[in-house]
């Protein structure tokens, strides 16, 4: 087949760039001493509050979500602090290692790959910790690797049954922009994400909220490594304090665009209810494809299912087969399995992801289920019958006049 038309990145991150976003940063390098761009850095404060649903200060760094995850932990807790982590898959193992690197000790409470979390245990260790040794909780939101979402709000009410005073970390790099989050209402003290997701510009620059109890934990340490340190990037005084040297001056104007379209040209409501919709129906798929062969969703449980990603296998490596045909027939990259079996692993071929985030519509996800359904038959993979049907239903259902 040709390879003509778009090619379609549908991973979980980095998602689709909207042509705005990148017609934004298409332009010469604006001065960074003076001028426009310090307007316009200033002017994404309040918007990323809005995205957060926060009245709590941001720091934006010029990283990676590794970087955000490790500015959380610089920021707010000692060598020898104890935290608790909350594994629903691979991402919070990897902060719990960054934090464990700065010398930070870790219980990891693994609850596995397909299931939430278990509050009545997640109590049951809280009550337990009678010194408070636990000075924060590491939970994802959603956990890329499993697209298992974690109801935050119900966490932080068993944090608040168990009376214990542990900070509750949020990581919302796959949530923010696609799941409904409410940074205050839910009682998240530190929220940190990325903006190659849900904010649909380049990888490149990460974010960290905190609140003013975070800010305590902040204010007794007495060292925190001036990268990192929040306190200049959010109480400037000079512009280069918001990125503690040269600013990332392209970002700023693709970000800029990102949030316009988000929270001025749209709202957050109807950005939350389209992921709703459009992983609604991948879902419906998938419930036919599955019901014959070996095709099957990670997360059985719905409410535990993120509106961002969708992880599924089909074993004896048809999900590879499944990611390679579509790449060279249809120029559609599926997102590979992580986290699920190791990287090296004969098994870690039976898994793949769909990343559905950002700058999408009904017209690229239906793109991305008839591709696949091509590709089952292509590749003689047995699967249930009618997936199209059952997604152009549930869209039609959730679009109606
Ligand atoms: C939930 C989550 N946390 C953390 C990360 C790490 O972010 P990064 O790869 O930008 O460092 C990712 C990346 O996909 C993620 O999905």
């Amino acid at each position: 087949m040709s390879q003509q038309g778009r090619p379609y990145l549908a991973i979980p991150g980095p998602s689709v760039i909207p042509e705005k976003v990148l017609n934004a940063m298409h332009r010469p390098s604006p001065d960074i001493y003076k001028g426009e761009l310090h307007e316009v850095t200033a002017s994404l404060i309040p918007d990323l509050q809005k995205i957060a649903q926060t009245e709590s200060k941001v720091a934006i760094y010029i990283a990676n979500g590794h970087g955000a995850w490790e500015a959380a932990i610089a920021n707010t807790l000692s060598y020898g602090e104890h935290v608790l982590v909350l594994a629903t898959g691979r991402f919070a193992f990897g902060w719990g290692e960054i934090a464990e690197n700065l010398g930070i000790n870790l219980t990891t409470v693994d609850f596995g790959k397909s299931e939430g979390i278990d509050l009545e245990k997640i109590e049951e260790i809280l009550r337990k910790d009678i010194d408070r040794k636990f000075k924060a909780i590491l939970v994802a939101h959603t956990d890329t690797s499993t697209s298992i979402k974690t109801d935050l709000k119900q966490l932080r009410d068993c944090m608040n049954k168990s009376q214990h005073s542990a900070m509750l970390f949020a990581d919302c790099i796959a949530s923010l922009g696609t799941d409904c989050f409410r940074m205050d209402d839910w009682g998240v003290d530190l929220m940190i994400s990325a903006c190659q997701k849900g904010l649909m510009t380049p990888p490149g620059l990460s974010f960290v909220w905190f609140n003013e109890k975070a800010q305590q934990a902040r204010s007794q340490k007495n060292k925190v490594s001036s990268y990192w340190d929040w306190t200049p990037r959010t109480e400037v005084k000079r512009y280069y304090q918001y990125f503690c040297g040269t600013a990332p001056t392209h970002h700023i104007y693709g970000l800029r665009t990102a949030l316009d379209m988000m929270v001025n040209e749209n709202n957050l409501e109807n950005i939350w209810q389209k992921h709703i919709d459009l992983s609604s129906a991948i879902w419906a798929a998938f419930d036919r494809w599955s019901h014959f062969g070996n095709i099957e969703l990670n997360v059985k449980e719905e409410s535990l299912r993120s509106n961002a990603v969708t992880a599924a296998s089909i074993s004896e490596g048809g999900a590879k087969k499944l990611q390679d045909w579509c790449e060279k027939n249809s120029d559609l990259t599926l997102g590979i399995g992580l986290g699920m079996a190791d990287q090296e692993d004969e098994k870690i071929h039976n898994y793949f992801r769909i990343g559905h985030m950002g700058h999408i519509n009904a017209t690229m996800v239906l793109g991305v289920i008839s591709t696949i359904d091509v590709a089952l038959k292509a590749l003689n993979i047995p699967h249930g019958q009618n997936a199209l049907d059952a997604a152009s239903k549930k869209l039609s259902e959730s679009y109606s006049v």
